[in-house]
């Protein structure tokens, strides 16, 4: 939807001028150049900047974060010839 028809801005360009570090009016007008002429649409721009704002990235859910992984070191032969030892008893 646009928010500012005289610069044609969307809701969805100001939240992603957001996630990408955004966080005042100044920086979106200096991005976006919302509010920059009539400024009608300073306080939807605003009410959007509020709303994203400390929100995690949007469009990158956490499961689309991958977790650290650990990496095992491998297991030497050594270590498998004690284990099948233990394995098969005295
Ligand atoms: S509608 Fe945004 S400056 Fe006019």
């Amino acid at each position: 939807m646009y928010v500012c028809i005289c610069n044609a801005v969307t809701d969805r360009q100001i939240r992603e001028a957001v996630a990408c570090g955004c966080a005042s009016m100044r920086e979106l007008r200096a991005r976006l150049g919302v509010a920059g002429r009539c400024g009608k649409c300073g306080p939807e721009a605003r009410q959007l900047l509020g709303e994203c704002a400390g929100c995690p990235l949007e469009g990158r859910s956490a499961a689309a974060t991958p977790e650290p992984v650990t990496v095992e070191p491998p297991v030497s032969r050594a270590g498998l010839a004690g284990a099948t030892d233990a394995l098969s008893g005295p």
